[in-house]
């Protein structure tokens, strides 16, 4: 298994390139299944997940070539609607497959995604509004079989509860369903909003009736599309933070500053000094890093995904401060790994309390997800000494060439077989 290996202490300086988003490329690999035809998506991140998604779309018959972050699909014969456990269990967002193939064929039997490290993951609001579309399912040996023998058929429906990937599926669906659906209470994560912008420019009629209601007009096909994805708006952030974080001075290219305010607004708080034109942000970290609380919630609210790497900056910061991740159950897993390098965090269900003024000890780590191992590599990045961190695939599922970037960075950063 792969280690990193990082020297700390230093300050990173220069430009990062923010490469395509892994979050808006999931849902858009599972929005091909819905077309005959061929597509060529650009921009697409060289990461684990997305891997993992285009073998899933090959098994289940799409003909496609990835190379230089370009994805050539052909649809033309793709007839498969069975997504396996091997391929689902290592990434949840397999589940997306199920609303286009159902839509296409009119059945579908999808792997349950199972837990992970952050949580249940459950699918039931994803069921429940596919079946307001006229669907109807059995949950057998962990598959979900679905069954729209008349088509699906266009509904009202109200999630009971935010949740991005039960916005997708239902778009996904509704896409090819009969007649007009309403979609309330949605995710607006911009992921969401670059699928829709997909699969309008592939013909589908899809719009906005008010902030978080989509109204879809099902057509009968979509058409052949070349399309480039958003960048990640997580790998910018965590780039952001690892500035703060060493009194660093870098420029992060390729992104859309209207996107990520939130972020941009929360490290000038904790005391970053941030300038942004049309696709590039400059910060220069400072060396008082003040407390700030935090509260992770839906678009626009401060993303869960970056409460790992942001729990790091307010380790460092003047006095203690209190992060509440409210939107999984479990998603402090990397707060013991920090602890080993001589931070001072407490949890109590979903609150944690961070302790200011750390100064992190280099050490042996273990990753456990994605975006936990990242906040480790942070770390490592502020502590003197050699740190090792152990099962980088986590790492790898979302980051691109993070050890590559890093280094470009002015990080003293290596992977070890
Ligand atoms: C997406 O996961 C992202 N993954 C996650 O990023 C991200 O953390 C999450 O949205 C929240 O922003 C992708 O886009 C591939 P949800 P998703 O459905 O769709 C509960 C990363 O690190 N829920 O919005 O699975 C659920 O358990 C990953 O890149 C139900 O109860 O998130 C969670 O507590 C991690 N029933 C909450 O809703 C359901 O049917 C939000 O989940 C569905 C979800």
């Amino acid at each position: 298994m792969q280690k990193i290996e990082v020297f700390g202490a230093n300050k990173l300086k220069g430009t990062v390139k923010i490469s395509g988003s892994k979050n808006a490329s999931l849902p858009i690999l599972a929005a091909t299944l819905l077309s005959r035809n061929k597509i060529k998506l650009k921009n697409l991140p060289k990461v684990r997940d997305i891997e993992t998604m285009i073998k899933l779309i090959q098994t289940l018959g799409s003909k496609v070539n990835f190379k230089n972050n370009q994805l050539n699909i052909n649809n033309n014969n793709q007839t498969k609607k069975f997504a396996s456990y091997n391929l689902v269990k290592t990434m949840r967002a397999g589940i997306l497959v199920l609303g286009p193939l159902l839509a296409k064929f009119g059945f579908a039997k999808v792997s349950l995604p199972g837990g992970c490290a952050i949580g249940t993951r459950p699918i039931d609001i994803h069921l429940k509004a596919l079946s307001k579309l006229g669907a109807s399912y059995k949950i057998i040996d962990g598959y979900v079989h679905a069954m729209a023998p008349q088509g699906l058929k266009g509904n009202q429906i109200r999630f009971s509860k935010i949740s991005v990937g039960a916005t997708e599926n239902l778009i996904l669906a509704a896409s090819l369903a009969k007649g007009i659906t309403i979609l309330k209470n949605c995710a607006i994560e911009p992921e969401i909003q670059d699928l829709i912008n997909f699969l309008n420019k592939a013909g589908c009629k899809i719009s906005w009736l008010s902030k978080r209601t989509i109204k879809i007009t099902g057509v009968k096909q979509i058409n052949e599309i070349n399309y480039s994805v958003m960048f990640d708006r997580i790998e910018a952030g965590t780039y952001l933070i690892a500035a703060a974080l060493t009194e660093g001075k870098i420029k992060i290219k390729d992104v859309d500053p209207k996107i990520i305010q939130t972020e941009i607004k929360t490290l000038k708080k904790i005391g970053a000094k941030i300038t942004s034109n049309n696709n590039e942000v400059n910060i220069i970290g400072k060396k008082k890093i003040k407390n700030l609380n935090i509260k992770t919630a839906p678009y626009p609210g401060f993303p869960t995904d970056l409460q790992a790497q942001i729990m790091v900056l307010l380790c460092k910061a003047d006095k203690k401060s209190v992060i509440k991740e409210d939107i999984f159950e479990n998603r402090f897993m990397h707060v013991a790994e920090l602890n080993r390098m001589g931070a001072r965090i407490y949890t109590q269900g979903n609150k944690a309390v961070v302790n200011g003024e750390t100064k992190f000890l280099a050490a042996e780590l273990m990753a456990t997800d994605l975006r936990a191992s990242v906040s480790l590599v942070l770390a490592a990045l502020n502590a003197k000494g050699k740190s090792i961190i152990n099962r980088i695939y986590h790492l790898d599922r979302g980051y691109e060439n993070i050890d590559k970037k890093l280094k470009k960075l002015g990080a003293k950063i290596k992977r070890i077989n």
